[in-house]
C-alpha cells in the first residue's frame, strides 16, 4: 500500500512539472529530443520508482536460506533458486523450465529419465518485489483490492482461494505458497523416493489438499533445530507451534524484495531528471518505444514497463502444454476459459531484460533482436518461425502447424495485425534502449549464493 501511495505522490509532482517547466508551448513542437522523450514518459504514466522500503534482517536471513534448501521439494532435489538461480540473474537462462528429477544448472540442466517440461519460461525474481498487482505468466496469482474466496486469503486472488492461510503481508509472499505445490516444479508424483532412497511424503498429497501440504513442508522445516532458530529469530512474536508455511512463504518474500530489486538503471536516472543518463541511441530508441511507431508502452507503460496487462502477442507456441489446451497453453485463456483472453500472456515488466534471456512465456527467442524483429511483423514472423533455433530437446514440442497458427492470428492483439516498418537501425535503437533498463548490479547476482543451508542438502548443483 505504501509505495502505491508514494508512486502516485511522484506522478502527481511529474505532472506539476511538466506544466511549468516550460518543455512545451501549447502550439509549437517540443524543443529538444529529451523534452519530447519526457512528454511521452509522462503520457504513459512511467514515473521513477520509489525507494523499496527495507526487510528485516533476520527474515532476509531465513528468506535466503529457504530460497536456496532442497528440503523444499519432495524428493529433496530442487530448491527455488534450481530455476531462479543468481548466476542466471534469478532465472535459469532455459527456453522451459525443468524440475524435480532434472539435473545441472542453468542453460545446462537436463531432463531426468521420466520428467517433462515445465510447460513456461521461469521468469526472473528481478523486480518481483516493487508490487506488480499480477503474478505468473496468466496473472493466476493476482492482488486486485478485493477480497479472495471468503476464507484466510485476505486480499489475494490464488488457486487456493479459502484456503490460503491468513497473514501473507505481500502478493509476493502469497506466490511463494504455490512452488511447493506444484508435482512437474517441486512435489514429484505418488510413489516418488527422495534423493537418499526414502518415500516423498509431499507428493502423496491430493493436488486439492493445500492445507495438509502446507502443513507437511512446515513440519519438515521445523524437524531442523537451525530452522526453529530462524524461524524463531525472524518471528520473536509467534511461538513455534503456531509457526506455518506462510511463514516460510513471508521470509521467502522478503530476501526477494531485499536482494533482487534492482532499479539502479541508466534509464531510472533519467526519469530522475538527469538527460545525461542515456546515450542518444537509446533516447531514438525510446522515442520509438514510448511512441506512436512501435506502439511497445501502450502495454509496457507505468512506472514497472508492463507487468498490468495480457495480451496475445503472437508469440509461438512450443511444449506440453497447460491443462484443457495441451499440448497448447491458452495462458489466461485457460484460467477463465475466455476466447477473449486466449493466447494471452501478461506483458512482462522489462527492467534488467536484457540479462534474462531466452524470452517470452515459453523462451522461444534466443535474444532481444530476435523479439523486435517478430514485433515488427507479428503475423509474419509467426507464420515464419525458425523452430531450428531452439534447443534440440525442444525442437519437436514446436507447435506451427497451421490451424494454430491460423487461432492464435484471430485473436492477436489489434497492435499488432500491421507490420510495423521498424528499420534494422530503429531495431538497433529499441534494443539499445532495452539495454539502458540494465541496473549495473544485477549483472552478478552470486555474491547472494550462500556457503549452505540448514538441512545441509548441496546448494549449487
Ligand atoms: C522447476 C523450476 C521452478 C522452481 C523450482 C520454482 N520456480 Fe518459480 N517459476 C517457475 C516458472 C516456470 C514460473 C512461471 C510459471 C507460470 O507463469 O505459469 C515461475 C514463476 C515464479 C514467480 C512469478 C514471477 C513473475 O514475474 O510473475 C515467482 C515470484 C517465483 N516463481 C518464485 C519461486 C519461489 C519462491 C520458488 C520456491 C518456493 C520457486 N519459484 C520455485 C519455475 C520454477
Ligand atoms: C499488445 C501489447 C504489446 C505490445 C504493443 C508490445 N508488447 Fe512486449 N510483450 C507483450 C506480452 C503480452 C508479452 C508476453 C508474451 C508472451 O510471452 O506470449 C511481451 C513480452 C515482451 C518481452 C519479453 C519479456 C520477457 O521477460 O520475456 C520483451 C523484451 C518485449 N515484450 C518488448 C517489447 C517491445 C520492445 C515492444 C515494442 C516494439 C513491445 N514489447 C510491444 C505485450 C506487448
Amino acid at each position: 500500500m505504501m509505495t502505491r501511495i508514494v508512486r502516485t505522490a511522484y506522478l502527481g509532482l511529474l505532472v506539476l512539472a511538466t506544466g511549468c517547466d516550460g518543455w512545451t508551448t501549447p502550439s509549437g513542437p517540443p524543443a529538444s529530443i529529451d523534452a519530447e522523450l519526457r512528454q511521452s514518459l509522462n503520457r504513459w504514466g512511467t514515473v521513477p520508482i520509489g525507494p523499496t522500503p527495507a526487510q528485516p534482517p533476520a527474515l532476509v536471513d531465513l528468506g535466503q536460506a529457504l530460497m536456496f534448501d532442497k528440503v523444499l521439494s519432495g524428493n529433496r532435489d530442487i530448491a527455488c533458486a534450481t530455476c531462479h538461480n543468481p548466476v542466471t540473474n534469478a532465472g535459469d537462462g532455459l527456453a522451459l523450465a525443468i524440475g524435480t528429477g532434472g539435473s545441472g544448472l542453468g542453460p545446462s540442466r537436463t531432463l531426468g529419465p521420466g520428467p517433462q517440461f515445465i510447460p513456461r519460461n521461469a521468469p526472473t525474481l528481478l523486480n518481483t518485489g516493487l508490487g506488480a498487482p499480477y503474478l505468473f505468466w496468466d496473472g493466476r496469482v493476482s492482488n486486485l483490492g478485493f477480497g479472495g474466496g471468503g476464507g484466510g486469503g485476505g486480499a489475494f486472488q490464488t488457486p487456493a482461494g479459502n484456503q490460503l492461510p491468513a497473514g501473507l503481508p505481500t502478493l509476493l509472499a502469497a506466490q511463494a505458497m504455490f512452488p511447493v505445490m506444484n508435482r512437474a516444479e517441486m512435489r514429484g508424483t505418488p510413489g516418488d523416493h527422495d534423493r537418499f532412497g526414502n518415500p516423498n511424503e509431499l507428493a502423496e498429497f491430493a493436488d486439492t489438499d493445500f492445507v495438509g501440504l502446507w502443513q507437511a513442508v512446515t513440519r519438515r522445516l521445523l524437524a531442523i533445530p537451525e530452522y526453529v532458530t530462524k524461524f524463531n529469530n525472524a518471528f520473536p512474536g509467534t511461538p513455534t507451534s503456531a509457526l506455518g508455511f506462510q511463514h516460510a512463504a513471508t521470509a521467502i518474500a522478503a530476501f526477494e524484495t531485499q536482494a533482487l530489486t534492482r532499479t539502479d538503471s541508466p534509464f531510472d536516472r533519467y526519469l530522475q531528471h538527469d538527460d545525461a543518463a542515456l546515450t542518444a541511441e537509446q533516447k531514438r530508441g525510446a522515442l520509438l518505444f514510448f511512441g506512436n511507431r512501435a506502439k511497445c508502452a501502450s502495454c509496457h507503460g507505468g512506472p514497472l514497463l508492463g507487468g498490468q496487462t495480457f495480451s496475445n502477442a503472437g508469440v509461438p507456441q512450443l511444449g506440453p502444454g497447460v491443462g484443457t489446451g495441451a499440448p497448447l497453453d491458452f495462458g489466461r485463456g485457460e484460467l477463465f476459459n475466455q476466447d477473449f483472453y486466449r493466447f494471452a500472456f501478461r506483458a512482462m515488466p522489462l527492467r534488467n531484460v536484457e540479462l534474462t534471456a531466452p524470452y517470452m512465456h515459453d523462451g522461444t527467442f534466443a535474444d532481444l533482436e530476435a523479439v523486435l524483429k517478430h514485433y515488427n511483423d507479428v503475423p509474419k514472423a509467426l507464420r515464419e518461425y525458425d523452430s531450428s533455433q531452439l534447443p534440440p530437446a525442444l525442437q519437436q514440442m514446436y507447435h506451427g502447424d497451421d490451424a494454430t497458427i491460423s487461432t492464435m492470428l484471430t485473436n492477436l492483439d489489434g497492435r499488432l495485425r500491421q507490420p510495423l516498418g521498424l528499420t534494422d537501425v530503429e531495431i538497433s535503437e529499441l534494443v539499445a534502449f532495452l539495454k539502458s533498463l540494465t541496473d549495473p548490479s544485477a549483472r552478478d547476482l552470486t555474491s547472494l549464493i550462500p556457503a549452505r543451508v540448514p538441512s545441509g542438502l548441496p546448494v549449487q548443483e
